[in-house]
């Protein structure tokens, strides 16, 4: 894309993970909501990370609409003997364009280590996937220490791809201290400090065209805040997109002019 973007020539990217919620038998009402609500946006990309169980509804669903979707997690290696865990040609086959890797809940429930990460990473990366990587500071702290914790996990999940893998990338920072049920988004300074770092990062290993996306507690009321900041390429939204109306509406907002006149 050559035409001035409000993300720096980077496609706009909104999506949301439904965690562990919503049923099978509800999906269908809200894949046909979000159909219905999102059929005229066309300047960015719109996707959902429905559970598992969920994925083959989504590919009859939304098969034919101009929005991905894909897993919540994916197992490093292809096939096996790994009770439990979802391989990527396994998301590939469901028609699943991304796989989420990281997110701090896996890392908390499920023990995820930087070198699981990073193989999940190439196990996407094999598979036409996009890896959809979270990273976050832990607690709410100065944006300095969050820098040195995110430029860690960036490393450990990151290094040695080659550079037409990493333009492959996604990355959704996401402050673990901003996520879920009773936390609030977090302020537009601290998001604009870390995107900058993490695009700074990006950029001097040549993954301009990676987009980076803020996660933690968006909804409608601060979503267009949210898109003014510098280097945010885009959203990922939790717990407001379980209501289609909201994700309908964060997903067409039309994007603010950037903070920094951009
Ligand atoms: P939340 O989840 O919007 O419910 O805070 C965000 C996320 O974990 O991606």
């Amino acid at each position: 894309m050559s035409e001035p973007s409000p993300t720096g020539g980077r496609l706009p990217m909104i999506g949301t993970s439904w965690k562990m919620n919503l049923l099978p038998s509800m999906a269908p009402a809200w894949f046909a909501a979000v159909v219905r609500g999102t059929s005229m946006t066309v300047d960015r990309e719109l996707f959902v990370l429905p559970p598992f169980p969920t994925l083959a509804v989504a590919q009859a669903a939304l098969r034919g609409s101009s929005i991905r979707w894909g897993g919540q997690d994916v197992h490093e290696d292809d096939a096996g003997a790994h009770t439990g865990d979802v391989s990527a040609p396994m998301l590939a086959d469901l028609g699943c364009t991304i796989a989420e890797i990281g997110h701090s809940e896996r890392r908390r429930d499920h023990g995820e280590t930087s070198i699981r990460i990073a193989g999940k990473i190439r196990a996407a990366l094999r598979w036409p996937l996009t890896p959809l990587l979270c990273v976050g500071d832990q607690t709410r702290g100065r944006p300095g220490t969050a820098i040195r914790i995110v430029e860690r996990q960036l490393s450990g999940a990151l290094d040695g791809l080659g550079q037409d893998e990493l333009s492959r990338v996604v990355v959704a920072y996401e402050p673990v201290w901003a996520i879920g049920e009773g936390a609030q988004a977090a302020d537009l300074d601290h998001v604009a400090a870390l995107h900058a770092a993490i695009r700074g990062w990006l950029d001097v290993r040549g993954g301009t065209s990676v987009r980076v996306l803020y996660g933690g507690s968006v909804n409608p009321g601060n979503a267009r805040g949210l898109l003014t900041v510098s280097d945010v390429d885009g959203l990922f939204v939790g717990r407001a997109a379980l209501d289609p109306e909201a994700f309908v509406a964060i997903a067409t907002m039309a994007f603010p002019p950037k903070e920094d006149g951009r």
